[in-house]
């Protein structure tokens, strides 16, 4: 196992071009992102826990991906990820503030390495009720109201990227941000197309992937970034809000087999892939990582099958 330069604790934020800063940030609030700093020129958008920004948007004419954040335990971290590629540190110009190291990854995009962010102050999520599930009935007198409306977005939990060369883009992120395989992608044995990623944090659980990289016949780019909403009441009548508000859906609900998210994607409205999600699997630094096949990438353990992906699928 090769000895990382840092060990990365989350992704942090997304970037993205558009031309129209009021068209995306209408979007990011049906979708249940709250103002986090609106420019005239750039728009940053928070969700409800702690981050101080998870989705930037910078005017421009031709809409696209920009880049993404990846959030170091510290300072030392971020010196030492910068000394390494032979880049500068510089503040970081967003809301929270912090530093951060401009990198950029094989297929040319934009990681922002980032440390010293000040947290935001968490707003508290509506009251939920305990679920009378499995012969158990906490819930009594207690009439379940799902409150319409947007859901509730926590955080970002994963960025996925479809890439040139797998093996030369798992290297480059292990080797900077000590990511840990939960299950490596293998159409056939030995032959590997793509991983799931996770932070190394010991022995403090994190999701089942931060990072999901993905080489296939399409050329490298964006695939979609992931936020955690509150919970299955959250992304039920999130959906029914995206959905009367005219917003393009993509995917879902349905259970995913890999990382056993409960899963819903739609479209920005320049067709960016953008998921919420509930309900993942979490894993420490030991629990190690296995081998996923197509079917279980492809397949869903209930729900909506999978639309065919721009470029064929990656079998
Ligand atoms: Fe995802």
């Amino acid at each position: 196992m090769m000895t990382s330069i840092a060990k990365a604790h989350d992704v942090a934020y997304v970037r993205f071009r558009a031309p129209d800063l009021s068209k995306m940030h209408s979007f990011l609030l049906d979708f249940g992102m709250r103002d986090a700093e609106i420019e005239t020129d750039r728009l940053f958008m928070r969700g409800f826990g702690a981050s101080p920004f998870v989705h930037a948007t910078e005017i421009a004419d031709t809409p696209g991906f920009a880049g993404f954040g990846i959030r170091l335990p510290d300072l030392d971290a971020l010196r030492r990820v910068a000394a390494h590629d032979g880049i500068e540190i510089h503040p970081l110009d967003a809301p929270g503030g912090g530093m951060v190291a401009r990198l950029t990854d094989p297929d040319g995009f934009t990681v922002e390495a980032v440390a010293g962010q000040t947290p935001a102050q968490p707003v508290a999520l509506p009251d939920r009720a305990p679920w009378n599930e499995g012969g158990a009935y906490p819930r009594r007198n207690d009439f379940r109201r799902a409150e319409r409306g947007p859901s509730h977005v926590q955080r970002l939990g994963h960025v996925v990227l479809g890439v040139s060369n797998f093996r030369r883009s798992e290297q480059w992120y292990k080797q900077r941000f000590g990511l840990v395989t939960s299950d490596e992608i293998q159409p056939q044995p030995g032959v590997a197309i793509g991983a799931f990623m996770r932070c190394d944090r010991g022995d403090q659980p994190c999701d089942h992937h931060t990072i999901f990289l993905l080489e296939r016949p399409a050329p490298p780019g964006y695939m979609h970034a992931a936020f955690e909403v509150a919970d299955l009441d959250d992304l039920m009548v999130g959906h029914e809000h995206l959905k009367h508000a005219g917003h393009t859906h993509y995917w879902g609900i349905g259970r995913h087999f890999l990382g056993s998210q409960i899963f819903d994607y739609w479209r920005d409205p320049w067709g960016n892939e953008i998921e919420h999600w509930t309900d993942g699997d979490q894993l420490v630094a030991a629990d190690g990582g296995g081998i996923g096949h197509i079917p279980e990438l492809m397949g869903v353990q209930w729900g909506m099958p999978m639309p065919p992906l721009p470029g064929g699928e990656p079998a």
